[in-house]
């Protein structure tokens, strides 16, 4: 952590270094519950606020909605003090770390919806008192944690990088990938001073091997965008692949294959109906709603979600032709789960699940 920085400030990454920190994860979701497991594992007491009542109901009764979390895990964290879920937002007030993990989602013109950002923004900054590090985690535009969190904190009379420390930290989990706990996914951290990213580097070094740096929030806004925008890119590339494959009668998985021996400059992907999940498909507007603002259009986001967005009526076209094939009939027929033996046959192919 900084070393020239306020006593209060140095308090604070020792409180860090010492997992006395009382942590905030706002948003208990796919996101947010398995953020504060993991921080209430490495030794913090964390409280995971929530506004839906139901999520937070299952909770207090320590039932696990989000399939990498154990109910076992909440039982036994909130019996040591570690863990507990609320819905009351005054416990941000005795908050020394804030972490934000609301959706972001689109609206029907497919532009941001970034009203639950600012929601739990506003309710953050609203009790902010010094000295506190607050990161947003959720995907979001690049330029959403200088343009629109540190005003709400600087009207209340936060001085950032003294008693405020503010960054952006991408989300990267995979819910359901064993193989890619928390801890073994690298954090990237951005922060709006030298001793804000700092201060977030040394919180997530707590729970994790990698903390990658870099040299603002927005660089980390666009490192996830760019993520995922390259994994939606290379998605409709597989699709518009298997279509031009099947119109010169090839097997597409078999091309995939065999370029896919090659030992680099390749990462295969895989033609399907959908993109799966809900980010792939709608973190890429974020970037290309920002970039119009900026007068440039995002040629290869439009394309590629204009190929994805045709797959779903294009397997529908092929399913009574594959019937036929084996001699089945439409009607009454049923699901041999696709995805299921994908996964099997590829378990480390990318494409159309998450
Ligand atoms: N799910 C993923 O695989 C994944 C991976 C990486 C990044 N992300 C990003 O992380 C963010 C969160 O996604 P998620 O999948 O956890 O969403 P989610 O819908 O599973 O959970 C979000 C939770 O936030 C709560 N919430 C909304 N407004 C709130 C407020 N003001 N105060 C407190 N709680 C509030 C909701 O009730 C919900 O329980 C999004 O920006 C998403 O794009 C998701």
């Amino acid at each position: 952590m900084p070393k020239a920085c306020d006593p209060r400030a140095a308090g604070l990454a020792d409180l860090i270094r010492d997992h006395a920190a009382r942590i905030a994860v706002v948003g208990q979701g796919y996101v947010g519950l398995p953020l504060a497991i993991e921080f209430a594992r490495a030794g913090f007491t964390v409280a995971g606020l929530d506004t839906d009542p139901e999520r937070v109901a299952a909770l207090e009764e320590h039932r696990s909605y989000v399939g990498d979390v154990a109910s076992d895990e909440i039982g036994r964290l909130a019996a040591e003090g570690r863990y507990r879920a609320t819905s009351d937002f005054s416990v941000l007030e005795e908050s020394d770390v804030v972490v934000i993990c609301v959706p972001t989602p689109l609206r029907k013109s497919k532009d941001p919806d970034i009203s639950l950002v600012v929601v739990a923004a506003e309710q953050v900054a609203a009790r902010f008192r010094p000295v506190q590090l607050v990161v947003l985690e959720s995907t979001t535009y690049p330029g959403t944690t200088e343009e629109l969190l540190l005003p709400l904190f600087e009207a209340r009379g936060a001085r950032v990088g003294e008693s405020l420390f503010l960054a952006f930290s991408p989300e990267r989990i995979d819910p359901g990938n064993r193989r890619f706990p928390i801890r073994e996914i690298p954090k990237v951290v951005g922060g709006i001073t030298g001793p804000c990213r700092e201060m977030a580097a040394l919180l997530y070094g707590q729970i994790v091997h990698r903390v990658i740096k870099v040299s603002s929030p927005k660089v980390a806004e666009l490192a996830k965008l760019y993520e995922n925008v390259f994994r939606n890119v290379n998605i409709a590339l597989a699709n518009e692949f298997a279509l031009m494959c099947r119109r010169l009668g090839v097997n597409t998985r078999e091309v995939i294959e065999a370029a896919a021996t090659k030992p680099f400059g390749f990462l295969p992907f895989y033609p399907g109906p959908g993109i799966g999940g809900h980010c792939i498909a709608v973190d890429p507007f974020y970037l290309s709603w920002k970039m119009r603002l900026n007068g440039y259009e995002a040629r290869f986001i439009h394309l590629a979600d204009e190929i994805n967005r045709s797959m779903p009526g294009y397997v529908v076209e092929l399913v009574p032709a594959a019937l036929r094939q084996g001699r089945r009939c439409l009607n009454g027929a049923r699901s041999v789960r696709p995805v299921d033996r994908r996964r099997r046959e590829h378990p480390e192919g990318r494409g159309a699940e998450r």
